[in-house]
């Protein structure tokens, strides 16, 4: 522990993984604690997070559980009022709620349309809505969304994923939206390009998918949620205090580079 974000209390979304092994958001709540931040695990499945906070207690660090669904305005309020309650102050909003589903405009249901939408982009909107009067109170913040490559850059034969890449790609504009509205406030707003990171997410994805996701990679390596964290630590601190309005590939180079044809 280096002490980055000693002082500061975070919240992160989704924080306790679906399945087995690390996720996205458990690897930045244990890295945030390990950097000395209170952290509040916001999950559906309070049973989850409990076990995640027992894990960082365990390490010496300190975490909350809320157990919500961040789709709902009164809950985000809640999580909000319950962090305040709890520590006093809200420094960081990690926005790590999100889910996919396959479909191009022809096969895509507007039920799964809806769900993805939502899941992605109105639970960040909702969430950030309730953490921002908080920040501002306190003099400052740092919001961070995550994204992913499928917001940035097309991708040719999947079973398509209309609905995830068009609520990816909104997330990138929250964000700047958000980064302008907020700049002479000390409030950022940035975003994290996920790449192909092997967590609980993909777990069903069989060995023969996951090894054209990583030659798929210019780095030809799969990434892991740890790479992701260590990001957000990067972006919660005061580190980055004059970065804001930005998306942040974490990717092994897929967002930016191309191979010369042979
Ligand atoms: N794993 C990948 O390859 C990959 C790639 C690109 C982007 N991402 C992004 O990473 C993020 C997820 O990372 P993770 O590994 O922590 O995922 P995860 O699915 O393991 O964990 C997310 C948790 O959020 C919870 N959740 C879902 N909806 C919720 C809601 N409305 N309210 C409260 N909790 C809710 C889920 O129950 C789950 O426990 C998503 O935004 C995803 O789109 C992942």
């Amino acid at each position: 522990m280096t002490d980055r974000l000693k002082g500061k209390v975070a919240v992160v979304t989704g924080a306790a993984p679906r399945g087995e092994g690390v996720g996205n958001g458990m690897a930045t709540a244990i890295l945030f604690a390990r950097e000395g931040a209170k952290v509040v695990l916001v999950n559906r499945s309070a049973e989850r997070a409990e076990k995640l906070a027992a894990q960082i207690k365990d390490e010496g660090g300190e975490a909350s559980v809320f157990a919500a669904d961040v789709a709902d305005l009164d809950a985000c309020e809640a999580m909000a009022a319950f962090t305040m309650k709890t520590y006093g102050r809200l420094d960081i909003l990690h926005n790590n709620v999100g889910i996919g589903a396959p479909g191009t405009p022809e096969t895509v249901t507007l039920d799964d349309w809806n769900k993805v939408i939502a899941a992605n982009l109105t639970t960040t909107m909702l969430c950030t809505k309730a953490c921002l009067p908080r920040m501002k109170a306190g003099g400052g913040g740092s919001v961070i969304m995550v994204s992913s490559i499928a917001g940035a850059v097309g991708l040719m034969g999947s079973a398509g994923a209309v609905a995830y890449s068009t609520a990816k790609a909104g997330l990138h504009g929250f964000t700047r939206s958000v980064a302008a509205d907020y700049a002479t406030q000390n409030i950022r707003a940035n975003c994290i390009v996920v790449g192909s990171v092997h967590t609980p997410m993909v777990a069903h994805m069989g060995t023969e998918a996951r090894e054209r996701r990583r030659k798929m990679v210019p780095m030809q390596t799969e990434g892991t949620a740890w790479d992701i964290a260590y990001g957000a630590v990067y972006l919660a601190s005061d580190e980055s205090r004059w970065v804001t309005g930005i998306t942040l590939p974490i990717e092994g180079g897929l967002v930016n580079l191309r191979a010369w044809p042979r």
